[in-house]
């Protein structure tokens, strides 16, 4: 009888990952361009509509849950099953324990390191459709690494035919020397694996259950193994290390910019700018330098980022210019210009033709279409109308030590220089606050709100304050 086509994934994430060195997050969790390396493989994992995903977690097992459950869409958490790995005793271990689950399940198993994040929904269909098209019973997806330290060696005979797995610590040698490398992928009929899993044993350097002994053993039964060799090692790298890490999410990120310059997007020296996996960028947008796009940022067509910008969760318009400035999860119109040196904080809003300029910073605030803020300011909870012009160094007094209180300003309000609003206030259309003022009542439409004390001018003081000779 023919296995049917049908596939599920186990993806083994219960390492603690004590090569990363860290104190308490699980090295699934460590992120790349902006997604964690667990994330990473369940979005390829899905790309290929399988019909179940075991999830296999063990250290800090509610921690990774907790980050998946929140991230994962709603049709991914749907067909995704958690299993857990009480202790890791190795990665052989971690998938008898999809066993109970799929208990009943016909078909293929691909099995995915959680630490190998790049692999691509391509290559990994590639695979499966090789899988399939060879009526193995195990595929392997391996490469060839100048360093192969650390990996698993893919043993052959004097004929080329696949032997076995050998772990580095286990390898002779000679062993040593080879360098195509286990990228710890592989697909599986299912029926065989889930014969065999209970066989593992742990003698070996490690005392763990390898899953790579499987791969011998169905040599060794005469079954039918394909070897997949990637020539371009760069997608199925394993990361173990900080160090790891850092070269990984050095090749997403080139990956990530280029994608974005090949869709029409200009970028200035572009190895200066770090772009995370959900941003997205429209046309003729241009990068100058050093600038983060994090989070699920939007920029728009024909605005000018930078250089030296970071943002977060920003939405911007087309025809923007943000120049050295921190936007955190604000959204900014159409004409906007931004900086240099501006901060705005989360629930701000710029409309089109607004104008934010240096050391100015805005929390939850509305800036209506056109109005200004062009000077050192700080502006919180604050609804500011249409054509408004909020003069240098206006401060709203939004906080009372206890609770947060509201400035609103209807269209056309000039606010002058250096004052003081003192919240909860509201200022109404085209109304004037004078210089210099602390305005702690409400000025109506039309009207000049002055709240400071009258000056008074000494006569000859200046002559009469100098010491008599
Ligand atoms: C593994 C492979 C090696 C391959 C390399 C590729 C084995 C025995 N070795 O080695 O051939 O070249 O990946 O990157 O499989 N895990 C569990 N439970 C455990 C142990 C591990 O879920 O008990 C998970 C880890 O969280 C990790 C993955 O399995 O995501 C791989 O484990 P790791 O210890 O990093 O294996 P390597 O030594 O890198
Ligand atoms: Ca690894």
């Amino acid at each position: 009888m023919t296995t049917p086509e049908t596939l599920a994934v186990a993806i083994m994430a219960a390492g603690k990952g004590t090569r990363m060195k860290s104190e308490r997050t699980p090295k699934v969790l460590h992120t790349l361009a902006g997604r964690s390396m667990v994330m990473h493989v369940l979005h390829t994992a899905f790309a290929l509509k399988p019909e179940n995903v075991q999830l296999i977690v063990g250290h800090e097992a509610q921690q990774v849950r907790d980050h998946v459950a929140k991230l994962a869409s709603p049709d991914m958490l749907e067909r995704l099953g958690w299993v857990e790995q009480l202790e890791q005793l190795g990665t052989g271990h971690a998938v008898q324990q999809v066993l109970p689950p799929l208990k009943d399940f016909k078909g293929h198993l691909a099995v995915l390191n959680g630490d190998v994040p790049l692999l691509s929904p391509e290559t990994l269909q590639d695979l499966w459709q090789r899988h399939l098209d060879g009526r193995h019973v195990a595929t392997l997806l391996t490469t060839r690494l100048n360093d192969p330290t650390g990996y698993g060696r893919i043993v052959k005979n004097a004929f080329g035919r696949f032997l076995a797995i050998r772990e580095h610590k286990e390898c002779t040698p000679e062993e040593l020397q080879i360098n195509e490398v286990n990228s710890g992928i592989y697909l599986f009929d299912w029926t065989h694996l889930a014969r065999l899993l209970p066989k593992l044993t742990n003698h070996n350097a490690k005392g763990e259950y390898y899953l790579t002994d499987i791969l011998e053993m169905l040599i060794q039964e005469g079954q039918i193994v394909g070897v997949h060799c990637m020539e371009d090692p760069r997608e199925v790298l394993g990361i173990n290390s900080r160090r790891e890490l850092a070269e990984v999410e050095g090749i997403l990120r080139t990956r990530i910019r280029d994608h974005w310059m090949m869709s029409g997007v200009t970028m200035r020296q572009p190895e200066t700018i770090s772009i995370d996996v959900e941003v997205e960028i429209a046309v003729d947008a241009e990068i100058l330098p050093n600038c983060q796009l994090e989070g699920r940022t939007r920029v728009g067509a024909w605005s000018k980022i930078g250089p030296n910008t970071r943002l977060q969760d920003a939405v911007i318009g087309d025809y923007c210019e943000i120049t050295m400035s921190v936007v955190n999860q604000a959204q900014v119109g159409d004409g906007v210009t931004v900086g240099p040196f501006a901060h705005l904080r989360p629930d701000t809003v710029l409309a089109d033709k607004a104008k934010v300029g240096n050391f100015v910073e805005l929390k939850n605030t509305r800036l209506g279409e056109g109005a200004k803020a062009s000077h050192l300011s700080y502006l919180g909870d604050a609804e500011i109308g249409a054509g408004s012009n909020i003069g240098a160094g206006t401060i709203t007094c939004n906080y009372d030590g206890a609770h947060k209180h509201k400035t609103v300003m209807a269209e056309g309000v000039f606010v002058g220089s250096n004052s003081t609003l003192v919240a909860p206030l509201e200022l109404g259309r085209e109304a004037y606050v004078a210089a210099g003022s602390v305005i702690t009542d409400a000025v109506p439409a039309g009207s000049l709100g002055l709240g400071r004390a009258r000056q008074t001018n000494k006569d000859g003081w200046v002559e009469k304050k100098k010491p008599r000779k």
